[in-house]
């Protein structure tokens, strides 16, 4: 499937037309944002690790019953997907304290939490995407009741999936961002990306940042945790 008109270009990915109406092709860049883009640089081989992570993480859920927007990988950075309208909502899973939930209620990071915690925001940069609940996501007439129950239930159980799975390649699954898409029949799809741009990892036994927080708080080593969290999904997957 051929790329045709550039129809979005955004922080770390661009999105193409194809011939067919009903198909995108994404295709991922190297490029680096953090701090709601006052922080940019690039992190070399990022949009090759992304691409292919998203898509053995986006296959095996498919498989496990959740439904994704994924179709196939067609290079190293590009990968066909089934075109959807993007609910504006980032859906935030936690397992562990860490980043913006350590700062906003002053907690160490590093509090395993009982059960996960679910929290959306708003995607919008002009407003640095501000932290919503589901009645205010239903004021802004964002997404329907039945479609926030679906996208809770689908975080939920992709937590569940994804902690035990990284558990096995030694990596601990901190928290992670989701996005979510309607199909013109209105379902809702898993989209977007799985990666660690949108996950933090940590190494199970060290705590070593494997995510970029490394890049988020000049860590150094970015390139190489991105390198290493791929190497122990492989031999998973
Ligand atoms: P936070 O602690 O900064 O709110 O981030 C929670 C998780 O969501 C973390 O794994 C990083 C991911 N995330 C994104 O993928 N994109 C974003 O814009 C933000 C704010 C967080």
């Amino acid at each position: 499937m051929e790329k045709r008109e550039l129809l979005y270009e955004g922080k770390a990915k661009k999105v193409y037309a194809t011939d067919d109406g009903g198909l995108l092709v994404v295709s991922y860049k190297d490029d680096a944002t953090a701090l709601n883009g006052l922080k940019r640089g690039s992190i070399a081989g990022k949009g090759v690790i992304n691409n292919k992570m998203t898509n053995l993480l986006m296959a095996r859920l498919e498989q496990q019953g959740i439904p994704t927007h994924f179709v196939k990988q067609l290079s190293d950075r590009d990968t066909l997907v089934k075109k959807v309208a993007i609910v504006p909502l980032e859906v935030i899973v936690r397992n562990i304290s860490a980043g913006s939930f350590a700062k906003r209620y002053g907690v160490e990071e590093g509090i395993v939490f009982a059960a996960p915690t679910l929290e959306f925001s708003y995607k919008n940069d002009a407003l640095g995407d501000p932290l919503l609940n589901d009645s205010h996501a239903l004021a802004l007439g964002l997404a329907t009741e039945e479609e926030i129950a679906a996208i809770r239930r689908y975080a939920l159980a992709v937590n569940e999936l994804l902690k035990e799975f990284w558990l096995e390649c030694g990596v601990t699954l901190v928290d992670f961002k989701l996005e979510f898409g309607r199909l013109p029949g209105g379902a809702i799809v898993l989209a977007d990306e799985i990666s660690p741009d949108t996950c933090r990892l940590w190494d199970s036994k060290t705590h070593e940042k494997l995510d970029k927080d490394r890049f988020r708080r000049d860590l150094g080593g970015t390139e190489e945790a991105y390198e290493e969290v791929m190497r122990r999904l492989c031999e998973h997957i």
